[in-house]
């Protein structure tokens, strides 16, 4: 879909459907006011008359015979004082599944007209992660589709007044978020038969040749048998499937920059190994790559955007399989580090595999931080529910980046303690240490058990397990946390 920038007056603008906030109050603001009035105070006759929909994410499609507008539909918007970007995402969705059931072809959006709460970049950005992510549907393995959405471009409408050169920056910005988002939907919601290690690969090698500073190295399970990667190698052994660990390296700065380090959790199918999961919902661990698939999308919305940084992204994939060759619980490894593992439990996989991924990034690269993205715990779920992402952080100043980033873009992080005294429950009487303990704070346990492969560099651990899919008829991948990834790497590169 097209996105553009209208800055004309409303009444005059032509379209084929010009989208219309209204609030609780029935008090006519911005666009909607000054269409009004050229239309001689029809719209205020209809919302007394309760034609109108005012709830949040109501909408009302009128047709008109004159004017510079086709249609009108509007839009609920709830109450004026609470209207920021979050409702501005939640109000252009609903608009946007108007307009595609609708068969609509053209729209502009006054939903942002002269909110002074919103300054015009971020007005531009979410309307077009928003519109994306409506639009987003996966039906490539269904052998019956649903046409596809006519709307092909849709205007943003801003004030006179409005930053133009800001606002088209976040048009930009807010399509190579969508991009990203997309691509992370998309590996997220192919079956595991489908996205295995060797196409979350490809799709690697896809972006370095779309994306001139992208180059992409693939290690085999040779490579990682070299460099003593134990623990990744522990999970894969029971699979037939080969492991990878990839390898994208971004270069938009001097080669004397320290890189940032993402690394990313990509078991594209969890059953729990010899530790094996309960049937209910196993089907959900195919998005067990979800981390490894946001960081992918937002190496392509970097890849897309070129900013003045350096970022590695290390991302250990897998599938964690029983088998007559899998790992038993007991067995000891030997981390890339140095440091014994005793894999009490075969399905606290994650921790395996991206230790190794973690030791990788520091040693190879550098880096002047390390980032993890994982679906790593369903004690994670417990605790923040499919709002927050968890984030476990060694530094002030990296956490508070983070949460400024998941704000801006309404991608947000809460965070969650690291402690040592977590690490009690990961005693082993015959490794360094155990790879699970209690059940109890189970987030955390696992993010203790990460902290002792990170050495004297500030690191973040996001625990994605309750945000990047969502349950039930709703099911499917939700591209998070790319805008989060995106905009904290933009921010860093900004300073
Ligand atoms: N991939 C799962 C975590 C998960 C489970 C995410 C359910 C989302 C929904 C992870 O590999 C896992 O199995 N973790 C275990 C750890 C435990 C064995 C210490 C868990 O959370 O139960
Ligand atoms: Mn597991
Ligand atoms: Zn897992």
């Amino acid at each position: 879909m097209d996105f553009s920038l209208k800055t004309g007056e409303p009444r005059r603008q032509r379209t084929e459907c010009a989208i219309l906030p209204v609030f609780d109050d029935g008090v006519l603001r911005g666009a909607t006011a000054a269409i009004d009035r050229a239309a001689h105070g029809a719209i205020k006759k209809l919302v007394r008359a309760g034609e109108i929909a005012d709830r949040l994410g109501a909408t009302t499609l009128l047709h008109r015979a004159q004017g510079a507008a086709r249609r009108w539909l509007f839009v609920g918007c709830g109450k004026h004082a609470e209207f920021d970007a979050r409702r501005l995402a939640a109000a252009l969705a609903a608009a946007v599944a108007a307009l595609r059931a609708s068969g609509t072809r053209e729209a502009l959006s006054y939903l942002a007209y002269g909110v002074d709460s919103l300054d015009a970049e971020r007005a531009a950005r979410q309307s077009v992660e928003a519109a994306r992510a409506q639009l987003y549907r996966f039906d490539e393995l269904k052998s019956r589709r649903d046409p596809p959405s006519k709307l092909a471009r849709l205007g943003i409408g801003l004030a006179p007044g409005a930053d133009a050169a800001a606002a088209r920056r976040g048009i930009e910005v807010g399509t190579a978020i969508a991009n990203g988002a997309d691509l992370a939907r998309d590996l997220g919601n192919r079956p595991a038969n489908v996205c295995t290690p060797t196409h979350l690969a490809d799709a690697a090698r896809a972006l370095a040749k779309r994306f001139k500073k992208l180059e992409v190295k693939i290690l085999s399970e040779p490579d990682m048998r070299r460099l003593g990667m134990g623990a990744l190698l522990a999970v894969t052994q029971g699979a037939d499937e080969p492991a990878r660990l990839i390898v994208i390296r971004y270069r938009g700065a001097g080669a004397k920059v320290a890189p940032i380090a993402i690394c990313g959790k990509g078991v594209t199918f969890d059953t729990g190994g010899i530790s094996m999961k309960e049937p209910p919902k196993m089907d959900e661990m195919k998005f067990d790559m979800c981390g490894a698939g946001g960081v992918l999308g937002a190496m392509a919305a970097i890849g897309e955007l070129e900013p003045a940084c350096n970022v590695v992204a290390v991302l250990p994939a897998c599938e964690n399989m029983p088998g007559g060759d899998a790992t038993r619980p007991g067995d000891i490894v030997t981390s890339m580090s140095g440091q014994t593992v005793e894999i009490i439990n075969t399905d606290a996989e994650g921790r395996l595999i991206l230790c190794d991924a973690i030791t990788y990034a520091q040693l190879e690269f550098k880096p002047r931080c390390v980032l993890d993205v994982a679906t790593l715990t369903g004690a994670c779920v417990v605790a923040l529910g499919h709002v927050y992402t968890g984030l476990f952080c060694n530094d002030e100043a990296l956490a508070a980046a983070l949460g400024a980033a998941g704000e801006r873009s309404l991608d947000p992080v809460w965070r969650l303690p690291l402690h040592e005294d977590y690490a009690e429950t990961l005693r082993s009487n015959f490794a360094d240490f155990a790879n699970s303990g209690t059940r109890d704070g189970g987030a955390s346990v696992a993010a203790n058990f990460l902290s002792r492969f990170v050495n004297g560099v500030p690191w973040a651990h996001l625990d994605i397990a309750g945000v990047a899919w969502r349950a039930n008829s709703q099911k499917g991948a939700t591209g998070r946390p790319v805008p989060l990834l995106v905009d904290f790497l933009l921010a860093s590169a900004a300073q």
